[in-house]
């Protein structure tokens, strides 16, 4: 099967999501940022703290190049790989983009419950962060996915069965 891409804003479920894809359709999981992590032996918190986020973007772009020779893999992306037009571009050539979009509300809730840190939310107000994020980002979602799925309401099963539902028909 072509490979499937997984974008989408940070507390999302796109980790949770991508991992159940991988077992039902036993399909390679690779998630870019714990490639990263693994290529630099450091966290992606100590990489924003020490070298800062452009850098990180940089890495966020070569790896995905580096991936885009991979096949039958779940490709689990940052919340922001679609920052750089590129990406976006070659997002949609690694594979079939699925966009998992969630309410501002829905996001707090799940980044409460992670136990991953994110550099980008160490700020004093992060519901305006959060939404201020999500609108400069909104358009570049829609611009990379094919499809889209609203996940308010829904666990990762129906996420997953959701997902599965609509690959056939593209
Ligand atoms: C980021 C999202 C994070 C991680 C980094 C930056 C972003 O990934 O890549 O902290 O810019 O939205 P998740 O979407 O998996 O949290």
């Amino acid at each position: 099967m072509e490979n499937i891409v997984i974008i989408g804003f940070m507390g999302t479920g796109k980790s949770s999501v991508s991992r159940l894809l991988s077992k039902k359709l036993n399909m390679e999981l690779i998630d870019t940022d714990i490639y990263i992590e693994q290529k630099k032996k450091m966290s992606i918190n100590e990489i924003f703290n020490k070298k800062g986020e452009k850098y990180f973007r940089n890495l966020e772009k070569q790896s995905l190049e580096i991936l885009s020779n991979k096949k039958n893999i779940i490709l689990s992306t940052g919340g922001g790989i679609i920052s750089n037009d590129q990406n976006i571009e070659l997002l949609r050539k690694i594979g079939m983009v699925v966009w998992l979009k969630a309410s501002t509300d829905t996001i707090m809730r799940n980044l409460e419950k992670s136990k991953i840190e994110r550099p980008l939310l160490k700020v004093k107000n992060k519901e305006q962060k959060i939404e201020s994020l999500l609108k400069s980002r909104l358009d570049k979602y829609s611009r990379c996915s094919h499809f889209e799925i609203d996940t308010d309401g829904k666990n990762i099963d129906e996420v997953v069965s959701n997902i599965l539902l609509n690959l056939p028909k593209i």
